[in-house]
């Protein structure tokens, strides 16, 4: 059998990059999306060629519809049909709900929960036509708990699950699995990111584990989620955060 083809929207990104990296290592072709802004893409790709990942890399604006639809236009052409997505692509604006402005309210809707119907709706007939599919959503802890200063990441992050588990019930019966994830803290550029003596007096100390998340441990339960035994998963929500949260 042919291996499988998996698309990792910000693949690059923190987070992005160990989840292609270990899928990759897993036995997937990987393609991963960037943001049409990073000027640094041939210069990733190169880097990971050189390190014996030979990923294929397409710009794509997440948040813009035929940005999407284009980019998966073009990978079915050079590459193959899309077998599992990785709705990984995401930003943040964190401020407080009064100093929000409507353009940071926008910007992060249409990043984080826009872009898994713009993505989606690209692969999803194809996946159900082959009778096999994984559609994984990368979303937050902080979707299902809620967080200072992210009303805006939050509402996107949970409404992916509201996505997650209407989609997972219509395709169900056809192969197809839709699945979120729920990252707690992890050691990326978006968590050290946050003011040091937040993240020290105010967030480490709700995480029982004691420390931020690694990426391959998320990476790991992308990867599980793939696999054929996985596929009595469906519709589900996983929380990956260390304790910090428990539904
Ligand atoms: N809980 C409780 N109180 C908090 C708080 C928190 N997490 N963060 C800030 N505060 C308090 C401060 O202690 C301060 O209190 P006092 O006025 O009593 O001293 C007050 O809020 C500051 O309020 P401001 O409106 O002036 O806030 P600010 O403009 O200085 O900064 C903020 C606010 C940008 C939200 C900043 O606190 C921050 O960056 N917080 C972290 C937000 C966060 O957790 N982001 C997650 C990013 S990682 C991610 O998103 C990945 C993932 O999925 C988990």
């Amino acid at each position: 059998m042919a291996k499988r083809l998996a698309l990792v929207t910000g693949g690059m990104g923190g987070l992005g990059e160990t989840i292609s990296t270990k899928m990759a290592d897993a036995g997937y072709r990987v393609v991963v999306t960037y943001s049409p802004s990073n000027k640094t893409a041939d210069k990733w790709v190169a880097g990971m060629k050189s390190g014996g990942y030979d990923f294929h890399a397409y710009p794509c604006d997440v948040a813009d519809y035929d940005s999407c639809r284009s980019c998966v236009a073009n990978v079915a052409n050079e590459i193959g049909q899309i077998d599992i997505l990785v709705n990984n692509a995401g930003i943040t604006r964190d401020m407080t709900f009064r100093k929000m402005t409507k353009a940071d309210w926008d910007v992060v809707l249409h990043t984080n929960l826009d872009s898994v119907f713009n993505m989606t709706k690209q692969v999803c007939d194809g996946m159900v036509d082959r009778g096999w599919g994984r559609v994984i959503n990368v979303s937050s802890v902080n979707g299902s708990k809620g967080a200072f200063g992210q009303t805006n990441y939050s509402a996107a992050k949970a409404g992916m699950h509201g996505f997650t588990k209407s989609l997972a019930l219509e395709v169900a019966k056809k192969g197809v699995t839709v699945n979120t994830i729920s990252p707690g803290y992890i050691g990326t550029k978006m968590v050290t990111a946050i003011p040091k003596e937040i993240l020290d007096s105010k967030i480490i100390p709700q995480i029982p584990v004691g420390r931020l998340g690694k990426p391959e441990e998320i990476a790991g339960l992308i990867i599980y989620l793939c696999s054929e035994e996985a596929a009595f998963v469906n519709g589900a929500n996983i929380a990956i955060n260390g304790g910090q949260h428990m539904a």
